[in-house]
């Protein structure tokens, strides 16, 4: 049966970094409890002039280059984001025209922080259906534009980042996609969110003046909500391919806080050296953090070829999604 491989990867992050000694003099907090309760130590803020488009092409131009292939030749474009540049055009069709991908079509997903997990399974099955041969699945968010940064609650926690992986079908014996595992619970809706600027409540004065544009969160709910699914998709997810924990190589997680990481990864009974953690560089960038914490795993040369991979995320809706490929390259 035709399957399909991930055969490239590019990330982009905004040069500028904030540090929680910057956070520091901008709302009541320390170091010491953003590092202890999260993991944090900084994280990349964009400048004014770019917006999620412009990190999103960054990275879409990284995977090209790398793959040396023309941008023609990308046939689906997802960008997964909760902060597109704006509500319509969708922010794959400014990828789209900024790279020059003449035949592509493509669109937004949002699924926060499981965004990129969805994307990726979306993109594998458009290939393994035979209809797509190259598929870009970009994970972008300037969460920067959704911070209240004087809500010292949420403004510590979340980044801005890209990051891209091109799918392909895999060759026989190549290896690639395994199986995914993916849920939503709308039940979670109140603890995480945004709740002004769509159709229930239109930016007005009053949706203003009352901050109702930035992140909201019940950080406490989401974190148990997070603890015990992260955990439960994996084992589902192995327990269904008949795979035992020992046997993968690397968990990258999402990275909003290293205490769901290390916990899920407890459960499981999985070692540090198997769990990708780099939410100390780059906090929590929502949909681009799988990406790159992928990158990051490569350049420390702890993936290659033919390593099982667990992909896993929980986040805003309740959406949570976990994905088990076999890395191709
Ligand atoms: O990626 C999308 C999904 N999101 C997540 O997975 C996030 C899940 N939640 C979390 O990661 C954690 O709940 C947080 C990191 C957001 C918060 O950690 P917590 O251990 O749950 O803290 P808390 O909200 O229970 O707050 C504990 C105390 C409170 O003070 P009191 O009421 O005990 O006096 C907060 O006011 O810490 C206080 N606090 C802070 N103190 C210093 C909250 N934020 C800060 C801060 N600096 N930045």
């Amino acid at each position: 049966m035709l399957t399909a491989k991930i055969s490239a990867i590019g990330c982009a992050v905004p040069p500028r970094v904030l540090t929680n000694q910057d956070l520091e003099k901008m709302v009541e907090t320390t170091d010491q409890w953003i590092l202890e309760r999260t993991g944090i130590r900084e994280r990349h803020i964009a400048d004014q002039s770019t917006a999620t488009s412009d990190m999103a092409v960054a990275a879409a131009r990284e995977v090209l280059a790398s793959k040396g292939i023309p941008a023609a030749e990308i046939e689906a474009i997802i960008v997964c984001t909760v902060t597109p540049d704006m509500m319509f055009p969708s922010t794959a069709c400014l990828v789209q025209d900024q790279i020059g991908a003449s035949g592509a079509w493509g669109f937004d997903l949002v699924a926060a922080c499981s965004g990129f997990i969805y994307g990726l399974t979306v993109a594998a099955n458009l290939v393994m259906a035979g209809s797509h041969r190259k598929v870009l699945v970009i994970g972008a968010d300037t969460m920067s534009r959704i911070l209240d940064y004087t809500d010292r609650a949420t403004c510590i926690l979340f980044g801005d980042g890209a990051g891209a992986f091109l799918v392909e079908p895999a060759n026989e014996g190549e290896g690639g996609f395994i199986g995914h595992l993916n849920e939503i619970d709308g039940s979670g809706a109140p603890y995480l969110n945004m709740p002004a600027g769509g159709s229930r409540l239109p930016a007005s004065e009053e949706t203003v003046a009352k901050r109702l544009h930035y992140v909201k969160q019940e950080g406490q709910q989401v974190f148990k909500f997070a603890v015990r699914k992260m955990y439960e998709l994996c084992e589902a997810l192995l327990e269904r391919h008949g795979i035992s924990p020992s046997e993968i190589k690397l968990l990258i997680p999402h990275q909003a806080n290293k205490r769901i990481i290390n916990a899920t990864a407890e459960r499981l009974g999985l070692p540090p050296e198997k769990v990708v953690l780099n939410i100390h560089k780059y906090g929590n960038t929502t949909a681009a953090t799988i990406p790159l914490a992928t990158r990051d795993a490569i350049l420390e040369g702890r993936l290659k070829k033919g390593d099982l991979v667990l992909f896993a995320a929980v986040g805003a809706g309740y959406t949570a999604g976990v994905g088990l490929w076999r890395w191709a390259f």
